[in-house]
């Protein structure tokens, strides 16, 4: 894969995260990678710095790793991945090796000590910089009856942008 400026990095987010084919990989070579389906989120600038901002709930295998590290990735796949995705993101790596049973591998890459999906068209190569729970306590009515009725609150990380690669030329 090519690395690319961020300026290049062409993806509409209400298309494409509502599409289906974000993967987030936290994790480093210590703890491993676990990989979870994401399409909530957002990229932005904060702090003088290119961000991106992920939603995982405390529910999730993958909540444990970004606690743990302050590696993370997010990879974007082709179509041709979306069964793959799909599985990624109704399993939790407690029960099963999602990279085993989608046949996708992980890229480890030594200067971010972070792991990426090999298989993806995009990736946005991160490290945190910041979490917070959502108040779930000052969160508007609707928005608790229709998303944390569990009370599975989620936590905001707000992630710096190392890297930007793609396979597009
Ligand atoms: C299309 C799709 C999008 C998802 N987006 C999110 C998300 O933004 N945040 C979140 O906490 N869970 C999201 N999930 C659910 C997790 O991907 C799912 O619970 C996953 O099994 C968690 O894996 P883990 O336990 O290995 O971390 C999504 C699932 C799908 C199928």
């Amino acid at each position: 894969m090519l690395k690319k400026s961020l300026k290049e990095f062409d993806i509409n987010v209400f298309t494409d995260l509502e599409n289906d084919f974000a993967v987030v990989t936290a994790g480093n070579r210590q703890t491993g990678p676990n990989p979870m389906t994401i399409s909530w989120g957002g990229f932005g600038r904060i702090w003088e710095k290119n961000c991106c901002f992920i939603f995982i709930r405390k529910s999730r295998y993958t909540h444990e790793f970004m606690d743990k590290t302050d590696s993370v990735s997010i990879s974007f796949l082709d179509k041709k991945y979306k069964k793959e995705v799909v599985f990624i993101g109704r399993n939790s790596g407690r029960d099963v090796d999602k990279f085993k049973e989608t046949g996708l591998h992980a890229g480890v890459d030594p200067d971010q000590n972070a792991f990426i999906i090999s298989e993806a068209r995009r990736v946005l190569k991160c490290k945190k910089l910041y979490s917070i729970d959502l108040d779930y306590d000052s969160l508007p009515d609707k928005i608790k009856e229709e998303n944390y009725q569990t009370k599975d609150i989620h936590t905001m990380y707000i992630c710096e942008i190392k890297e930007y690669l793609t396979d597009e030329e």
